[in-house]
Order: structure tokens, then C-alpha cells, then sequence
């Protein structure tokens, strides 16, 4: 009898490791690559206490309740790329005018989009996804797997898996430009 519930525990267990292996997120690489984009972030001092204070809106799900976007570029192993921030402020009922008085102070995440090389993941568009916490850990899904990469690729729930219903095939929920237009490339 107990040979038997340690051998359904076990199962448990080694469904739980296969998936996380096998899931296109949350790799060292994955987690090495998020850190060097944080650091680009921090050093284009786009992220932190001396980041520029962009005027917030009110948020929908899962993003949060004041939200701030900004379409800019970040270079991350030497390849330059789109990069879309959205910091996610709260808590629930957080006005505006709170969230400029303090941003620091009522951030709850910053979640990106790099657009990386071509041939990083051309059917969902090269977008790589990131949460992080306000000091730039990465933020976890209850599974304990790093938010990093192409999250929620082939899955019911995750950035790709709400992303892809944007409209517009380009994973952007805020606008259909093109920013690798509007934006100015090294080269
Ligand atoms: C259930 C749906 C959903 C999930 C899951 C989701 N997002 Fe979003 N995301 C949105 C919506 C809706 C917007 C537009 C919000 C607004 O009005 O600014 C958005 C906007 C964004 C933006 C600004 C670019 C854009 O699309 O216009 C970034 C960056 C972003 N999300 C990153 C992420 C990351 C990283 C994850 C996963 C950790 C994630 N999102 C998970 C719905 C989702």
C-alpha cells in the first residue's frame, strides 16, 4: 500500500521534470540571456530609480492596474533589437497620480519583448518574453520555471499564448507599426 502511493508520487514527479524540460522557456540560456537584458536596461538607464517617469494609464489583466509602455532598441550580444517595456504598477486601485509620485515604489513588474536575430524562433516572430521583479530577478510560474524566453509557446497560458491573439501578427497588443521602422537601427 505505501509502495504504491510512493510510486504514484514518484510519477508525479517525473511528469513534472519532462514538462519543464521540455518546455521552450526557463533555461539557463534562457536566464543568462534575461540577465544580460536587464543589464543592457540598466545601463540605457531605461529601468531604476533614474529611469524617465512615463505618464501611466489604467491596466487590464494580467498586466496589471497602472501600466507604462515604451518602444525603443537594446543591444544584447551584440545583436540590436526592438525592445518593448511595459512596467506594471499596483496594487489594485493604485491612481496615476500615485504611481508618478512613487514609481519605484508601486512597481510590480516590468515585462519585455526583445525582438532577437532571425531564426531565434521565427514562428512566433523572434520575440523573446521576460518578467522580472523590480530588482530584476526573474519572475516564476507556480511550477518554479524562470519567466524567460518563449513562454507559453504551444500552451494554454503564458505571454506567447495570449500574445498570439494580437492582432496583427506581430504579438503586439498596443499597436500594429512597425517599429523596426520607427525606430533608429545602428545599422
Ligand atoms: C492573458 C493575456 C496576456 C498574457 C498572459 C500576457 N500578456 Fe502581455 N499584454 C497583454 C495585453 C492585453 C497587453 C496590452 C496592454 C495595454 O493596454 O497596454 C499586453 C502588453 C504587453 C507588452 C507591451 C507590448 C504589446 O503587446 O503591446 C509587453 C512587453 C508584454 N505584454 C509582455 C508580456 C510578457 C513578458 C508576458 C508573460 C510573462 C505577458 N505579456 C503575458 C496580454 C497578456
Amino acid at each position: 500500500m505505501f509502495a504504491r502511493v510512493y510510486a504514484a508520487a514518484a510519477l508525479v514527479a517525473l511528469g513534472t521534470t519532462a514538462a519543464a524540460q521540455d518546455a521552450p522557456f526557463g533555461s539557463d540560456t534562457d536566464q543568462d540571456y534575461a540577465a544580460d537584458l536587464w543589464a543592457a536596461m540598466e545601463e540605457d538607464g531605461l529601468i531604476g530609480p533614474d529611469a524617465p517617469v512615463i505618464f501611466p494609464y489604467a491596466g487590464t489583466e494580467p498586466h496589471g492596474f497602472q501600466l507604462s509602455t515604451l518602444y525603443t532598441t537594446a543591444t544584447v550580444d551584440g545583436h540590436e533589437g526592438v525592445l518593448v517595456i511595459k512596467n506594471n504598477y499596483g496594487p489594485s486601485g493604485v491612481s496615476a497620480d500615485e504611481v508618478v509620485t512613487d514609481p519605484q515604489g508601486h512597481l510590480a513588474a516590468v515585462t519585455v519583448m526583445f525582438k532577437r536575430a532571425e531564426g531565434y524562433d521565427d514562428e512566433t516572430g523572434n520575440w523573446f518574453y521576460a518578467k522580472y521583479l523590480k530588482d530584476g530577478a526573474l519572475d516564476r510560474n507556480p511550477a518554479g520555471m524562470a519567466l524567460a524566453g518563449l513562454v507559453g509557446k504551444n500552451a494554454d497560458a503564458g505571454c506567447i499564448a495570449c500574445h498570439q491573439n494580437a492582432g496583427g501578427g506581430d504579438y503586439l497588443f498596443t499597436t500594429d507599426a512597425d517599429l523596426s521602422e520607427t525606430l533608429t537601427m545602428a545599422d
